[in-house]
């Protein structure tokens, strides 16, 4: 089976991120911070550390502020060379993309991750290739997307990032079934999304991570909206199971935060803040404070 290089990542980021109104209004999901840094640059940090070269967008209407930040800013730049300030205008050039390895591309309604991805259809030819959301933010010493093109380059077919979860938590997740399980990676054997834990085949819950084959697009085009009214690329997985097309579960080494939820993304915080060099002193001792005097209210 030819496994092929994956090259091309797509950045799902037309969603109307409900869970963080009124902030995302007017200020995409994926451009809010942590600690200094737009969500959507970790998620290109990590695809262009795995050797991804081609980045897809999945955009839409109120997300410009997102492009214009992957875009030069001349008069900012301008400004900081003229002031001699060579650390900060390095920092704002590394995050422009060249204009050759970036497509945008608009999902014109929210009709869910899987017509997002297959908006980028006519983008992928027969290869492989990435998916990675956003909001889900994953530290780990090898990036995950690089962790997983390694399995890929052995298995072929697709890979799903995937992580245990408490059963309780099921109903917030794509659960995995899956069978010859080989150290961190298995065979899929069903995925359902978000069951009650009663109904949930195991604790393996996919993550924000994906390799898919492309025969995926075909499984796409031909699907109805399902979980929670949208359009789920956890149904088009499904479909290239049913076909016998390999699709395997990879448990990935890292943390995993999900930065669509409030709480995750105050964890995140946290945690980027107290790694930072900069920050760790002067963070943690706050938040030491903030326990001792949370404890002492007790
Ligand atoms: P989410 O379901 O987490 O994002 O989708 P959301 O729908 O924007 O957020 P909530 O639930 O309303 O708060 C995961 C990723 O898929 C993108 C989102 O932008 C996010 O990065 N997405 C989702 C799309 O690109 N299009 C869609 O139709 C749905």
């Amino acid at each position: 089976m030819p496994k092929g290089k994956v090259t091309k990542a797509i950045f799902p980021v037309a969603g109307l991120g409900t869970r963080f109104l009124p902030a995302t209004k007017a200020i995409p999901k994926e451009t809010l911070t942590l600690v200094d840094r737009p969500l959507i640059q970790y998620a290109v940090d990590e695809a262009l550390a795995s050797g991804i070269e081609q980045l897809i967008f999945i955009t839409a209407r109120g997300k410009t502020n997102l492009e214009d930040y992957f875009d030069r800013s001349p008069e900012l730049e301008r400004t900081l060379a003229l002031a001699g300030k060579k650390d900060l205008l390095r920092i704002v050039e590394n995050c422009t993309l060249d204009s050759g390895a970036v497509t945008y591309v608009r999902q014109n309604q929210a009709l869910g991750l899987g017509h997002a991805i297959a908006c980028a259809r006519h983008l992928i030819q027969d290869e492989p290739f990435a998916v990675i959301l956003p909001d889900d933010v994953i530290s780990a010493s090898t990036p995950c997307l690089q962790q997983m093109i390694a399995v890929h380059a052995n298995t072929g077919g697709s890979v799903i990032a995937a992580m245990e979860v408490p059963p309780a938590q099921s109903g917030a997740y794509g659960i995995l079934d899956v069978a010859g399980v080989a150290g961190r990676v298995a065979q899929v054997r069903a995925i359902v999304e978000k069951p009650r834990p009663e109904q949930a085949p195991s604790n393996l819950a996919v993550i924000g991570r994906y390799i898919l084959d492309p025969s995926i697009f075909d499984h796409l085009a031909g699907l109805q909206a399902s979980a929670g009214g949208e359009i789920q690329l956890t149904d088009a997985i499904a479909g290239l199971v049913a076909a016998g097309s390999p699709v395997h579960a990879y448990r990935f080494k890292g943390d995993r935060f999900d930065c669509g939820s409030k709480a995750g993304f105050l964890q995140a915080t946290v945690s980027f803040a107290l790694a930072r060099s900069e920050l760790r002193e002067e963070f943690g001792a706050y938040l030491n404070s903030m326990v001792a005097l949370q404890n002492a209210a007790q």
